[in-house]
């Protein structure tokens, strides 16, 4: 039977989600792939520290290298952050042809065109769900389901961080540093949160969903960003009295005279879906010709949702290794559970 190996690239936030999760769904992966996937390597910075969270520790290296030339190892999942190392590592590893999942915003939002190039011209995969709302699938239906529409417009709450902090003021009346620092606490926020509070993370989702929904290529550099920081208790109290809430958007739209991409806060009617979008939940919508509105919610980050989103993207990279393991009918792994009867 044919098992594939996988290389992690940091063991942080999501890195170790990604390691619960594909250890959880060893079994499961196995019956629907038909294979296992094993975590061979996984790259870290300090050893000592990341022993605490691994089984076997020999799994352990701060090595790219041997990572690189390992000819079993045929995934790469970067869960790093920031533009260096992760950028050489993605380059060099589909140059060497092994398949690559990211979840790495900044990377793609500032040089996507680049990775996606290189990796067409080595015939790897390159997915990063990840990348965009957390757990949210939002990359492969604007990619794949929604294929067929001229997309005119992608907008929503696409930073759980923020949208945490302004639930905490609004519901709670909790202060902002204090709700930041919860975020941070709860995994949510970037290395450096300033990212988040800042609208920056946000500008790099705009720029990443815009290049794909457009078929454009939109930077993080076009994208207009203004953050939250500068909105006080008082701003929410008075919005809340007129019937709004305050919300940090994003927002892509594709006009005749060019594409519009920008983030900052925006007051909302609190009867409007986006309004009950909370905590660290996102919601994008998508406006298609044939379509017409679509609406995708969910967790928008943190450990499990995140790692919920590269783990698909690992599944999708394995099911093109062994073929044809799709899950339809007919197929080796299609398991024909019985359904259960409902009462009327
Ligand atoms: P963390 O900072 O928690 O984890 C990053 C990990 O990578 C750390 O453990 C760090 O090690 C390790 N690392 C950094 N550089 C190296 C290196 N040169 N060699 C080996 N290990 C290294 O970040 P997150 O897990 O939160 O984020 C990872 C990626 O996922 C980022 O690109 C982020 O934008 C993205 N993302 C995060 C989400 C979230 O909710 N957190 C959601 C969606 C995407 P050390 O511990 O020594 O610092
Ligand atoms: N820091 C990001 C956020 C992580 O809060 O949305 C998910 O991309």
């Amino acid at each position: 039977k044919r098992s594939v190996k996988a290389a992690l690239l940091g063991l942080g936030t999501v890195g170790y989600g990604v390691y619960k999760v594909l250890r959880r769904q060893s079994p499961e992966m196995e019956q629907k792939l038909g294979t296992a996937v094993e975590l061979k390597k996984i790259l870290v910075r300090n050893l000592e520290k990341a022993a605490k969270k691994v089984e076997d520790s020999s799994v352990l290296t701060t090595d790219w290298q041997g990572i690189l030339k390992d000819p079993e190892i045929e995934i790469v999942i970067e869960l790093m952050g920031g533009m260096e190392p992760a950028r050489t590592c993605i380059l060099e590893a589909m140059k060497a042809g092994k398949h690559v999942v990211t979840a790495n915003k900044d990377l793609l939002a500032a040089d996507g065109k680049e990775l996606m190039d290189t990796a067409d011209s080595h015939h790897c995969d390159f997915f990063f769900e990840a990348a965009v709302a957390g757990g949210i699938p939002i990359i492969r239906p604007l990619k794949q389901c929604l294929a067929g529409n001229y997309i005119s417009e992608v907008m929503g709450i696409i930073n759980g961080t923020t949208n945490f902090i302004l639930t905490k003021m609004t519901r709670e009346g909790m202060e902002f540093a204090d709700a930041l620092a919860l975020a941070q606490k709860l995994g949510y926020a970037e290395a450096d949160p300033t990212a988040d509070i800042e609208g920056l993370d946000a500008g790099r989702k705009v720029a990443i969903l815009a290049s794909i929904a457009f078929h454009s290529r939109v930077t993080f550099d076009d994208v207009y960003t203004e953050g939250i920081t500068k909105i006080s208790a008082r701003d929410i109290c008075y919005a809340k009295e007129m019937g709004y809430d305050i919300k940090l958007l994003g927002v892509a739209r594709q006009t005749d005279s060019g594409i519009e991409a920008r983030v900052h806060p925006m007051m909302i009617e609190s009867a409007h879906p986006l309004a009950s979008v909370n905590d660290s939940y996102n919601a994008v919508f998508v406006v298609g010709d044939a379509v017409g509105d679509t609406m995708f919610y969910g967790r928008g980050a943190g450990e499990m949702p995140t790692a919920s989103a590269v783990v698909g993207d690992v599944f999708d990279i394995v099911r093109n290794l062994v073929h044809g393991t799709c899950g339809r009918i007919g197929c080796t792994c299609y398991r024909n559970l019985p359904v259960i009867a409902m009462d009327e």
